[in-house]
């Protein structure tokens, strides 16, 4: 009998449950749960238009979606402060699913983005700190030497969260769910909040 995703999704409280559950199962099951389960595609538009994708990691779930950190000078950080749509997209092949999630971003608060810095090892915060994200960097420049000029005269004391570091709560307002099956006859199920409510349906392929 062919699985109806479909039925699970709408025994389910909403896509948002859907989609934590199948992300807690990509991390169980994945042999390296950080890259392989967290990680996630977020594409961002620049304001004439061009579309650009990353891999970024997932670190929380929120009431209205999920969150993930980055430098808000980046690239992204530049494309988001102009346009805030953005689409992500996990893929497990491991489970043999997909969801891909159509939003919008939102900086978190500071105190989320402090709470998770201090929450960070200090290697990493050290390598934030001396990174300006998707500047180039000049070939004078030794990366090495930056970070331990940095870890030098920040000895001995807590480093704080930089200004221009911090999340992004993704707001979704379409989520669609896939699922590989025999003979290519793959589940697609898309839930769009439409009228104050998830309203689902099936895809073709
Ligand atoms: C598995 C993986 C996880 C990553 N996680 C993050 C992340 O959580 N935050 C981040 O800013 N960059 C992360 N990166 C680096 C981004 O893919 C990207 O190179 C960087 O954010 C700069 O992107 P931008 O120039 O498009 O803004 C990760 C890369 C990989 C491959």
């Amino acid at each position: 009998m062919r699985y109806s995703l479909l039925k699970q999704m709408l025994s389910i409280q909403s896509p948002q449950d859907l989609l934590k559950s199948w992300f807690k199962e990509a991390c169980e099951k994945a042999d390296n749960p950080e890259t392989q389960g967290t990680a996630m595609t977020v594409s961002t538009v620049d304001p004439e238009g061009s579309p650009s994708a990353r891999v970024v990691l997932l670190k929380s779930f929120t009431e209205n979606g999920f969150v993930f950190f980055t430098n808000y000078d980046s690239k992204k950080g530049r494309d988001l402060a102009t346009n805030p749509r953005v689409s992500v997209n996990f893929h497990w092949p491991h489970l043999g699913r997909q969801v891909h999630v159509f939003g919008t971003a939102a900086k978190t608060s500071r105190k989320v983005s402090e709470n998770y810095w201090n929450s960070r090892p200090r290697e990493s915060q050290i390598s934030q700190c001396i990174s300006k994200q998707s500047r180039p960097l000049a070939e004078s420049t030794s990366l090495e030497e930056l970070y331990n000029s940095y870890a030098n005269q920040w000895a001995n004391q807590p480093i704080p969260c930089p200004e221009n570091w911090g999340g992004y709560e993704v707001t979704p307002t379409s989520y669609q769910f896939w699922v590989a099956q025999p003979n290519r006859l793959h589940q697609r199920v898309e839930s769009t909040w439409e009228n104050n409510q998830w309203n689902t349906y099936e895809l073709y392929p």
